[in-house]
C-alpha cells in the first residue's frame, strides 16, 4: 500500500518539477498548476483515503504528511497561478552618483522590503551611444548630452523588479524626478539634493518597461523564480 501512495506522490512531483524546468517567463504558476491537476486528477481522494486508514494504524506517517502537502501545494500553486497573471516587470538602475555614494545596498533594500522580487541585477558602464538609446526620449532636451555623458561615466547598477503594480509603485518609491521635490520617505526625497544627481532611473509605463528591459538584458538574464516569501506578500481574503 505504502508503494502504491509512494507511485502517486512521486508521479505528482515529477509532474511539477519537470513543468517548472520547461514552462516560459510567466507561464510558471499556469504550467506547473496544470501538470499538478492533471497528475492528481481522480486520485486525491484515493491517496487521501488510503491516508487515512495508514494513520489510524500509527503507519507511514511520513506519507500521510507527504501526500496531504502535496494538494495544498497544488492549492497554493493555483493561487499562485492568479496572481502571475497581475505580475510586472520594471527596469530600474542606480545611476553612477549612487554607486559612487554607496547608496546601492539602501535602495535594493527599500524595494526588497516593500515586497517586489529581483529578477535581473548586474554592474555596467555604459556606452555614451548606449545611454543615447536609453533616454532616446529627451534627445531634444537641452541637458540631454550632458545626461548621457553623466550616464555613461561610471557603473550603473542595473535590475529588473517584478510585482503587482511595481511599474507605478517603483515610481513613487523613487519620488520626484527633482529631489528638491520629492517627498521625504521616497529615495530621491531622502537621498539626493538636485535633479541632475538624482541618482536613479525608473521605468515610467509599461511599454518603456519592455524596451528598457530589452535593452540591458538579454532575456537568458532574467532568473525565473519562486520566492518564499511571494504566498506571504499576495494573498486575498
Ligand atoms: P528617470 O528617467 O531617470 O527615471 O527620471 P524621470 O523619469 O523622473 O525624469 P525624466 O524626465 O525622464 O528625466 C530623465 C533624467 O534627466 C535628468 N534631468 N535633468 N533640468 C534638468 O537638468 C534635468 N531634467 C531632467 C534627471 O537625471 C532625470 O532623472
Ligand atoms: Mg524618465
Amino acid at each position: 500500500m505504502s508503494s502504491q501512495i509512494y507511485r502517486s506522490a512521486s508521479k505528482a512531483v515529477k509532474a511539477l518539477l519537470s513543468a517548472s524546468k520547461s514552462s516560459p517567463l510567466f507561464g510558471e504558476g499556469r504550467a506547473v498548476a496544470a501538470a499538478a491537476a492533471t497528475s492528481f486528477r481522480g486520485k486525491v481522494p484515493a491517496v487521501a483515503s488510503i491516508c487515512e486508514r495508514a494513520d489510524s494504524r500509527n503507519a507511514f506517517r511520513g506519507w500521510v504528511s507527504g501526500a496531504l502537502v502535496l494538494p495544498a501545494a497544488v492549492y497554493m500553486l493555483q493561487d499562485q497561478e492568479a496572481h502571475a497573471a497581475e505580475m510586472e516587470r520594471t527596469f530600474i538602475a542606480i545611476k553612477p552618483d549612487g554607486v559612487q555614494r554607496g547608496l546601492i545596498a539602501e535602495i535594493i533594500s527599500r524595494f526588497e522590503r516593500k515586497g517586489y522580487k529581483l529578477v535581473a541585477i548586474k554592474l555596467v558602464v555604459p556606452s555614451k551611444e548606449f545611454a543615447e538609446k536609453h533616454y532616446h526620449d529627451l534627445k531634444e532636451r537641452p541637458f540631454f548630452s550632458g545626461l548621457c555623458d553623466f550616464l555613461s561615466s561610471g557603473p550603473v547598477l542595473a535590475m529588473v523588479w517584478e510585482g503587482e503594480g511595481v511599474i507605478k509603485y517603483g515610481r513613487k518609491l523613487i519620488g520626484a524626478t527633482d529631489p528638491q521635490k520629492s517627498e521625504p520617505g521616497t529615495i530621491r526625497g531622502d537621498l539626493a539634493v538636485v535633479v541632475g544627481r538624482n541618482i536613479i532611473h525608473g521605468s515610467d509605463g509599461l511599454e518603456t518597461a519592455k524596451d528598457e528591459i530589452g535593452l540591458w538584458f538579454e532575456p537568458s538574464e532574467l532568473v525565473n523564480y519562486t520566492c518564499n516569501a511571494e504566498k506571504w506578500v499576495y494573498g486575498v481574503n
